[in-house]
């Protein structure tokens, strides 16, 4: 049976940073798409008025996107009310009840600090704000396996697990989804795609600005936890996943959650942190800070497809360039008949997978030069190779959200296990070690790779080879 529809949107924090940077914009995407047509209720704090939120859409969208459908702008602030009140007080409950009027079936977003989250879930529940409703929730979803587990107790005591929407942004990416399109649209894959011709996957998500102005966020989240056991282990899910038995989105969840249920906890030696110079001068930043803003890791997966391969992974600020690739790296040939056919430096046949900021799927083999002696070079298969012109991923997430399509969501099961991954070395680790802008990150990032090739680094669309 298809799930119903939510019939309005109640966006709690709309006078904040997300609302203005992301969820404006995806509003207007959806009006002009004609995806949304319910009553946004705002709520926040801050004693606004109508027009004064109005503005603040309106500067969101001139900074964004621009305002090319005058008409459709229109029709998004006119959906707006406003409620200001806080958090805490049941009276501000009730007046986003009031505000809902004849609505039954409200979707609640949200765009808070989390934690904030359990107080709003647990109020929505004493309001009678949850019957039939969804909550949409941003990551973090917790800080900490505990955590996590309190706070999906908390929602689950308020709402059934497939009313609950966690946004990890990155699964509304199309160049992510096309990874599971990709494992699972060919037949080609299945055979090597496993401990046998796979010797290692490794993968780089780089960014060449700083915290810019989260410096408070940051100091409460770092690298592992923004960035890496999130995304990029959504990524490995996709990667390292077996086939789900069917298209049904439970079938795809259950493998991705298996995924984070055979790694093996990491341990303080898997990973090295790094921390840019000047970030403890950043607004907000302790000036004693061992938060870090780069990490790298080295991974197993404990199944019998993965046994052996070391996955690594590395996200880091204010690196060299901004890019986000994964490198599959295949066995050498079992024979050298040729003098450059295994090479001992420089790479073996790989796939490489190119997310952003433009997106490619390239695979890696040898071919000879032309001449009397057999020596080749690694020349790049390009499969797919395109700019971006993507929906934003909070367009989707959203439109899937209020349409009650769980397939681009985490679930409970799969957010336990990925922070039982990381949560033996969230307080158990080395120091930070420094690293000058523009780089890498710390050169002892290089060593958990070296005996694998060492670190790809993603930079112009042409890898060599
Ligand atoms: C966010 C992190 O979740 O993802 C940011 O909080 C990071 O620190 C961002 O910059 C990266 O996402 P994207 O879509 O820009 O690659």
């Amino acid at each position: 049976m298809a799930a119903s529809r939510s019939d309005a949107l109640v966006l709690f924090g709309v006078t904040g940073d997300l609302a203005h940077k992301m969820i404006f914009p995806a509003l207007y995407a959806m009006v002009k798409r004609g995806d949304l047509n319910v009553p946004i209720v705002g709520v926040a704090l801050p004693k606004w008025s109508l027009e004064r939120l109005h503005r603040r859409v309106t500067d969101s969208l001139k900074r964004s996107v621009g305002i090319d459908n005058p008409r459709a702008f229109q029709h998004l602030l006119s959906l707006f009310k406003y409620v200001s009140g806080d958090y805490t007080d049941p009276n501000t409950f009730t007046a986003i009840k009031s505000a809902l009027n004849k609505a039954r079936r409200p979707a609640h977003y949200l765009a808070i600090p989390p934690s904030l989250f359990e107080t709003v879930i647990k109020e929505l529940g004493a309001a009678k704000l949850a019957e039939r409703a969804r909550v949409i929730v941003e990551k973090p979803f917790g800080r900490d396996l505990a955590s996590a587990k309190e706070l999906n107790d908390v929602a689950r005591s308020v709402f059934p697990e497939d009313s609950i929407f966690r946004i990890d942004h990155y699964l509304g990416k199309e160049a992510i989804m096309n990874i599971l399109y990709f494992r699972f649209a060919n037949s080609f894959l299945e055979p090597i795609w496993n401990r046998n011709y796979v010797s290692s996957v490794q993968i780089t998500l780089s960014e060449d600005f700083g915290v810019q102005d989260r410096g408070p966020f940051y100091e409460s989240a770092g690298c592992l936890r923004d960035v890496i056991e999130n995304h990029l282990f959504q990524l490995v899910a996709l990667l390292a996943m077996e086939p789900p038995s069917d298209r049904d989105f439970g079938a795809v969840q259950r493998e991705k959650a298996n995924v984070f249920r055979a790694m093996r906890p990491l341990s303080r030696d898997d990973l090295v942190r790094g921390q840019y110079a000047g970030y403890r001068n950043e607004p907000g930043v302790a000036k004693n800070s061992d938060v870090e803003t780069f990490c790298a890791l080295r991974l197993f997966i404990d199944s019998w497809r993965w046994a052996g391969v070391p996955w690594y992974l590395r996200s880091g600020k204010h690196l060299a360039d901004t890019a986000t690739e994964i490198l599959v790296e295949l066995k050498g040939p079992p024979q050298r008949l040729f003098a450059d056919s295994a090479p001992e430096t420089g790479r073996t046949n790989y796939l490489r997978f190119r997310l952003s900021p433009s997106a490619a799927i390239a695979l890696a083999a040898r071919v000879k030069l032309a001449g009397k002696e057999f020596v080749g070079e690694q020349r790049e298969l390009f499969l797919l190779e395109e700019q971006l012109g993507e929906e934003a991923p909070y367009e989707r997430l959203l439109a899937d959200a209020m349409a009650g399509d769980g397939a681009l969501f985490t679930r409970e099961d799969a957010v336990e296990a990925a922070w039982a991954v990381v949560d033996p070395v969230l307080k158990t680790h080395h120091r930070v070690r420094p690293y000058r802008r523009g780089t890498w990150g710390p050169k002892e990032a290089d060593t958990i790779i070296a005996s694998d090739g060492g670190w790809h680094n993603p930079g112009p669309k042409q890898a060599s080879g």
